[in-house]
């Protein structure tokens, strides 16, 4: 994948999906920049790369904070020396109806699903720019393209992410910077996990019961999604400006 030497910044490195992509780029040769809410997972995150020969550095911080959030650029440049790949990967679900949906909900998930990829892709052009060209991979979802039911606030957040990867992709290829999205149904990460406990639902039993749905006969792993994030970070997708890849299993939505 070429990816040796590359520097990379990843945000909600500690999450299901965020591991599996931190992981496959660390084991290129990437070095990374990893960027959660949680000091904790960032942290045990950063050992177990540079436990196994890489080079990672934790940049905890809530995203939220519109400082730390225009900061990390510079604080990975500063640390790692430079920017060539961006994974606006954080993110958050808020569940229900636009009757049932808070002030807050909205506001906190367009402020981490929205905001804070344009924050740091506002950051990250210029140094990509700077160094002849660089990928952002933003993480969507197939219910950004197609509303799923019942996630008023949850499909608009990832339906922005979607339309301003169309735009990024147009504005910036011609500074040979590549920004694309991957776009999932159903991974099997805490978000889906703890979605189901706060229903009062075993996560192991709806796990299995969404599997059923799935032509391909399960739900996605974390490293499912990793694959092609990593694959839309790299000289493999050269070509590729602005697209939406979805990952569904076969699934649709309905
Ligand atoms: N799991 C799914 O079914 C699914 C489907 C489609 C898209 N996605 C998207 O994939 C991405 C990763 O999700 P996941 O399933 O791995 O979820 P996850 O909950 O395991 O990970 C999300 C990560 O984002 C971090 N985060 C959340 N709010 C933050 C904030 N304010 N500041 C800093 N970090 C913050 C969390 O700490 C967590 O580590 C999200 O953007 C999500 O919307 C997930």
């Amino acid at each position: 994948m070429e990816l040796e030497g590359k520097i990379a910044l990843v945000t909600g490195a500690g999450g299901g999906i965020g591991q599996a992509v931190t992981e496959k780029l660390a084991a290129g040769g990437a070095l990374i920049a990893l960027a959660d809410m949680s000091h904790d997972l960032a942290a045990e995150l950063a050992q177990r790369i540079e436990g196994a020969g890489g080079c990672a550095v934790a940049l905890a911080g809530n995203l939220t904070d519109a400082a730390y959030c225009d900061g990390l650029v510079g604080e990975t440049v500063s640390a790692l020396g430079g920017l060539d790949i961006l994974v606006n990967n954080a993110g958050l679900m808020r569940r229900g109806a636009v009757t049932e949906a808070s002030d807050e909900d909205f506001a906190l998930s367009m402020a981490v699903n929205v905001e804070a990829p344009f924050r740091l892709a506002r950051a990250a052009i210029p140094v990509m720019a700077e160094r002849g060209g660089g990928a952002i991979v933003n993480t969507a979802s197939c219910w950004g393209v197609y509303p799923g039911p019942n996630h008023l606030v949850y499909c608009t957040s990832k339906a922005a992410i979607a339309a301003m990867t169309r735009c990024l992709g147009r504005d910036h290829a011609h500074q040979n910077i590549r920004v694309n999205a991957v776009c999932p149904n159903e991974v099997n990460t805490p978000m889906l996990r703890t979605g189901f406990a706060i229903r009062g639902l075993d996560p192991d039993s709806a796990v299995a019961e969404l599997n059923a749905t799935v032509p391909l006969g399960r739900i996605a792993e974390p490293q499912d999604i990793a694959d092609v994030v990593v694959f839309l970070a790299s000289d493999q997708a050269r070509y590729m400006c602005g697209a939406l890849v979805e990952v569904n299993g076969g699934k649709p939505v309905f």
